[in-house]
């Protein structure tokens, strides 16, 4: 559905060359929930104001529908913004205009009948539970119904895509659970595509199907929010996850010797029912100090990590290892904490 190709983002100031986006490639496909994920300056506004066509790469391309959106003119040009909803961090409303206000603004730039603006508005309001703020104005709202009005107004004209721009980072955690909780019915009950950037892992755990990982205008690591979860691979990716998790004390970070080592075991469908832990004890004449255990849910899927201590011989290590791996255990050896 939308696909980004070799983007690069060159921002030029009278004696100050930036590169915000680098050689970027994604591809976005119809109903995802994509999550994109980069610390302050990462580059995700830049590279979603390319998606929405509001700025344009400096080299490379993005198309949609199979389609270069350089290339678009005219009618096509305008059928192609009306495709791309939009919602922002500060919402962006209209304080002169109540809440039917704002939402109607969209259709009367894009000249639909009042008959038909009313038709939409309600449904709109239903959607988002906000029928009876109908005629209030924004500055007597909540952060969570201003974001409300922000969607309704995003999908007045019945886009295909939503963008969102750090939807939730001016909303606490409850109200933040409620927005995300709407955005996922947007897009199962309507089958609108959505794009999410955020600098929060907690946000893409909750909603998204996947994920890219953006540093310094470059991806670094993406695919399934599960993949990325149970295998990150990139450094940045690992300190995002492990922000969101539970934090081990510094003082359990000794030095790992041949006779200890510190692990961080990752369990996933089967592996988590099975009595691991204890097998490896008895077959390798290990002990193990079980240190800390969680469990993630991502949507569906459920992921159980536990931070051990593992004591024994260094071969009895080794096995233990490598029995784990073939038992689909994620297992990695932590030597200082990360
Ligand atoms: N209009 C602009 N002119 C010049 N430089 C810009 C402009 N917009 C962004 N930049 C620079 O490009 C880089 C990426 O900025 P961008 O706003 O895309 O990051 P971000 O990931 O959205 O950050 P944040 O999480 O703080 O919103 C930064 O170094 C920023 O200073
Ligand atoms: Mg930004």
């Amino acid at each position: 559905m939308l696909e980004v190709k070799s983007v690069s983002k060159i921002y030029r100031r009278t004696n100050k060359v930036v590169t915000a986006l680098q050689d970027i490639c994604l591809t976005i496909e119809e109903g995802d929930i994509y999550g994109i994920i980069g610390l302050s300056g990462a580059g995700k506004s830049t590279l979603i104001r390319c998606l929405s066509s509001l700025i344009h790469p400096s080299s490379g391309a993005i198309f949609f529908d199979g389609e270069d959106v350089a290339n678009m003119k005219g009618g096509r040009l305008r059928a192609f913004r009306k495709s791309i909803g939009m919602i922002f961090q500060h919402f962006n409303l209209l304080t002169s205009r109540t809440v039917e206000g704002n939402i109607a603004y969209p259709l009367e730039i894009a000249n639909i009948s009042r008959e038909e603006q009313i038709e939409r508005i309600d449904k709109l309001l239903k959607l988002v539970g906000l029928e009876e703020k109908k005629n209030t104005y924004p500055a007597f709202l909540s952060g969570g119904q201003k974001q409300r009005v922000g969607i309704a107004r995003a999908l007045a004209n019945q886009p295909k895509v939503l963008l969102c721009d750090e939807a939730t980072s001016a909303l606490d955690p409850h109200t933040t659970k409620e927005i995300l909780e709407l955005l996922k019915t947007v897009n199962k009950e309507l089958g609108i595509t959505i794009v999410l950037i955020t600098h929060d892992m907690e946000v893409i755990k909750r909603i998204c199907t996947k994920v890219a990982v953006i540093e310094a205008g470059e991806v670094v690591e993406e695919g399934s929010v599960s993949d990325i979860f149970t295998t990150p691979k990139h450094p940045t990716t690992k300190q995002f996850i492990q922000r969101t998790s539970h934090e081990l004390p510094e003082e359990f970070f000794k030095p790992s010797s041949p006779n200890r080592k510190l692990l961080r075991l990752r369990f996933r469908g089967k592996a988590a029912s099975e009595p691991l832990i204890s097998q490896i004890v008895k077959k390798f004449d290990v002990e193990t100090n079980i240190l800390l255990g969680w469990i993630d849910k991502l949507q569906t899927i459920i992921i159980g990590t536990l931070i051990i201590e593992l004591t024994g011989s260094p071969e009895g290590i080794a096995q233990s290892i490598a029995y784990l791996a073939e038992h689909a255990v994620q297992c990695e050896v932590l030597e200082n904490g990360s």
